[in-house]
């Protein structure tokens, strides 16, 4: 039903009988709307080889057609060829889509099962606005796959075995709140953390992690009571399993807000136990040599890690395209980053054997990755033909241009960046009459953020500026929100029942195209792994849809052919739109 396909099949019949070669034909959306549809530069690639005009060929080339059913085509000078869909084709493929389940987003030729590792929260640290950008663009690209018809599973991968867990608990121990564990007649199973709130450990961990630069014996106790961790020693453990409880609670009821929603809630712990056999598989393999007394891994390729000559001896050593080994093992034997990643793919390739990995964390792990699967790849940890992807996405910046700070220069919080952008969409609504729904201040908030950030190639920094994400009228979440919420009330006041699409005016014509381009940007955001495609793409269909409303009265068309075509447009628009939202992982609103 895609015409593009369509069109490029019957202009490579037509060439194929004038004896050319086809390879490079393709056809694309016009960059001229109001000349045609799609375009066609075919003509001009081959026009010196076959050593003809472009015009000439073109024209042979659309001669050879004939009168197509859906397609009107032209060939213009130098030697374009431009194509418009027919009014009726249009038409007939609203109706499709309005019968299609999948609503005309095309579908991967194979099913894949692609595994996400997106959230990557730190237990017992408090989530800042650093934590915001991993769940908002792993959850869309995980339902992106999902609505292209792969099968997907989601993992919020936290990090919940390092030194944090020592440091807090440390601490926590100093300033007595762990006193009845460490009772000689201490029941550990049976106690309780009654004192230790979400405050307390707010309070506590920022408290150790700043007393560790300065301390070292603090920070030698918070090494040895992480290792104890790490070895399930109690009292230890059982303390850390009821810190790591409360604070993965408090980490779920934030990710939910954004609709980041995982089907596990695994951490860097669950791979704890295949660390020795993860660093055995590449001793084994002759794959590990020692290094300062640390295991380490060549990664590097030729051209890579190059020592680049010191000029006095006491310089650093620097190195041209550095890829540096990657450590398995530290010297004092505590594991690390990448032994626990590797680790965790041998889990995930023993219990799902994934076709495809995906981490999506910030551009600063880009070597980590690189590395990890490096490592994966010599070892046979993961099989050649599974892919490893790292989406790496930029910062989040301040109106300044700098990474988003508080007045006072710290880090901002989560929960304030949620509850700024929960408020001011509260305001607006309040200025729209709608007052006291707080559940609709979410999904307008969230869904402005969201959009805010997926509207942005993945791999760039952004300006987080509320105010112009949340404008009804702009290229922003809301103003989606509110076409939707707008066909709906039109929908209630016409008691539609459903009808046949009809393209007679620009504007329902404009509609379609729209929609089509809408279809196409799905693969586009697949095949990038960045969403900004299908975010302007929406805006665009719903941007077509406030110029039929202003130019067109749907309720009181009296003819009743018109006003059925319109009205089944608008409810082509609101599934289309509803779809590209549910994608992004922003709320559709009934009305706001
Ligand atoms: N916890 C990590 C961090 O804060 C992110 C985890 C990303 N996922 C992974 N498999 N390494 O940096």
């Amino acid at each position: 039903m895609d015409f593009k396909e369509q069109i490029k099949q019957t202009l490579a019949d037509s060439a194929t009988k004038l004896g050319l070669s086809t390879g490079n034909l393709s056809v694309t959306f016009s960059n001229r709307p109001e000349l045609c549809d799609y375009q066609c530069n075919y003509a001009m690639m081959m026009a010196k080889q076959v050593g003809q005009r472009p015009f000439d060929l073109a024209e042979k080339i659309v001669n050879g057609i004939g009168e197509s059913e859906n397609f009107e085509l032209a060939v213009v000078m130098p030697g374009f060829i431009n194509i418009k869909v027919k009014e009726k084709a249009l038409a007939e493929y609203g109706d499709f889509l309005l019968g299609d389940k999948n609503l005309g987003v095309p579908q991967v030729e194979k099913s894949r099962l692609v595994f996400f590792d997106y959230g990557g929260a730190n237990v017992a640290k408090e989530l800042h606005v650093g934590h915001l950008r991993s769940p908002i663009v792993g959850e869309a690209l995980k339902r992106l796959h999902l609505a292209m018809g792969d099968k997907t599973l989601a993992d919020v991968h936290l990090g919940d075995f390092g030194l944090q867990m020592g440091l807090t608990l440390l601490q926590l121990h100093e300033d007595g709140y762990l006193d009845e564990f460490f009772k000689a007649d201490a029941d550990i199973q049976k106690l309780e953390l009654p004192n230790v709130t979400l405050d307390v450990l707010n309070e506590e961990y920022p408290k150790a992690s700043k007393r560790k630069d300065v301390d070292e014996d603090f920070k030698a106790n918070a090494d040895e009571i992480t290792l104890f961790i790490q070895q399930r020693k109690e009292p230890y453990f059982s303390i850390y399993n009821k810190i790591r409880a409360l604070s993965v609670a408090e980490i779920e009821k934030n990710y939910t807000k954004l609709n980041a929603e995982f089907d596990f809630y695994y951490g860097e712990s669950d791979a704890y136990a295949l660390i020795d056999e993860t660093v055995q598989v590449f001793v084994d393999k002759g794959l590990a040599r020692e290094s300062e007394g640390a295991l380490v891994v060549d990664v590097a390729r030729e051209g890579e890690h190059i020592p680049i000559p010191k000029k006095s001896e006491d310089e650093p050593q620097r190195y041209k395209n550095p890829m540096p080994p990657a450590i398995i093992k530290k010297y004092n034997g505590g594991d690390l980053y990448a032994t626990t990643d590797i680790a965790t793919i041998l889990i995930r390739n023993r219990d799902y054997a994934p076709d495809e990995i995906v981490y999506v964390t910030d551009n600063r792990q880009g070597n980590h990755f690189e590395q990890v699967f490096r490592c994966c790849k010599l070892a046979g940890v993961s099989p050649e033909e599974q892919k490893l992807t790292h989406v790496a996405f930029g910062t989040m910046n301040g109106q300044d241009g700098k990474p988003f700070k508080t007045r006072s220069g710290e880090t901002v919080k989560f929960k304030d960046v949620l509850g700024l952008v929960v408020s001011k969409a509260a305001e607006k609504l309040a200025s729209n009459g709608i007052e006291g729904d707080d559940e609709l201040a979410r999904k307008i908030g969230v869904g402005a953020m969201k959009f805010g950030d997926l509207s942005v190639a993945v791999g760039k920094d952004y300006v987080f500026d509320i105010d112009k994400f949340l404008a009804f009228d702009g290229k922003t979440g809301p103003y989606i929100q509110y076409t939707i919420a707008r066909i709906n009330s039109i929908l209630a006041k016409a008691g539609f029942a459903g009808g046949k699409v009809k393209v007679s005016s620009v504007e329902e014509r404009n509609i379609l195209l729209a929609v089509l381009k809408l279809c196409s940007a799905y693969q586009v955001c697949y095949d990038s792994y960045s969403m900004n495609a299908l975010c302007l793409a929406a805006f665009d269909l719903a941007s077509e849809f406030s110029t039929l409303y202003n130019n067109h009265k749907i309720l009181s068309e009296t003819d009743n052919q018109k006003k059925e075509g319109l009205l089944s447009i608008c409810v082509l628009v609101k599934k289309c739109l509803e779809k590209a939202l549910w994608t992004l992982g922003i709320d559709s609103v009934e009305k706001m």
